[in-house]
């Protein structure tokens, strides 16, 4: 049984549902975002209030996380975000206009260290390149690990993803990145003397 979540910036959603119309959430037509698994909701909260003409869709399938994400923003004033509990592929299949988010953000995402676990790792070219019909032209795809071999993997294949630009001009991958919130994940290894390998391209 899971733990209700009654906070109003959650947003009860089940998959035989129809899509919510974010115009009629959000109560006006700024571009949106998504962060894909936001965890307890520490980059999501910070992301949001740097950029308040923006609408943040916080997605995760972990519930104590949604909660934990949800008391993190109704402790402040926003209103440019809204917590979604769901699985991301069937979430955006479902819930997703075609050609619509501003950005998409996913930071540390499962690592699935063992060789013989990593094909269930979320981000591949295939995820990529699915992600990119749902992302406007000039979109902003950003990716965040502390695990280096998925960092190696994904700023590789990013080089040579159809359609995306490499906004970190000639360096595939860097440690830092300005203006970028740090995520519990992030701070946690980053406190343990570990870099967070960070990946920007932009839809083409
Ligand atoms: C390692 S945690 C990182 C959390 C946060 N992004 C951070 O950096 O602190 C990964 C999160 O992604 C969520 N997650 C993994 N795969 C997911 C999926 N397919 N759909 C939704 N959430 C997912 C997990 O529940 C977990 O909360």
């Amino acid at each position: 049984m899971l733990i209700p979540n009654n906070s109003p910036t959650f947003l009860p959603w089940e998959e035989s549902e129809p899509a919510p119309r974010w115009e009629e959430i959000f109560g006006n037509n700024n571009p949106l975002a998504l962060e894909i698994g936001c965890g307890v909701g520490d980059f999501i909260t910070q992301m949001a209030a740097l950029h308040p003409a923006i609408n943040f869709i916080a997605l995760d399938f972990y519930n104590k996380g949604c909660i934990k994400t949800c008391k993190r923003i109704d402790k402040t004033t926003l209103t440019n975000v809204r917590v979604l509990r769901a699985e991301a592929r069937s979430f955006i299949e479902a819930c997703i206009p075609t050609g619509s988010l501003r950005t998409v953000v996913i930071n540390c995402p499962d690592p699935w260290p063992k060789l013989r676990h990593r094909k269930r790792r979320l981000v591949n070219s295939g995820f990529v390149s699915y992600l990119s019909q749902f992302m406007q032209p000039d979109a902003d795809f950003y990716f965040a690990t502390d695990f280096v071999d998925y960092g190696l993997d994904v700023a590789e294949f990013m080089t040579a993803q159809p359609g995306f630009m490499n906004q970190l001009g000639t360096d595939p991958f860097r440690h830092a990145l300005e203006g970028y919130p740090i995520s519990k994940y992030m701070r946690r290894f980053l406190d343990l003397g570990q870099p967070i390998y960070y990946v920007h391209y932009r839809r083409a």
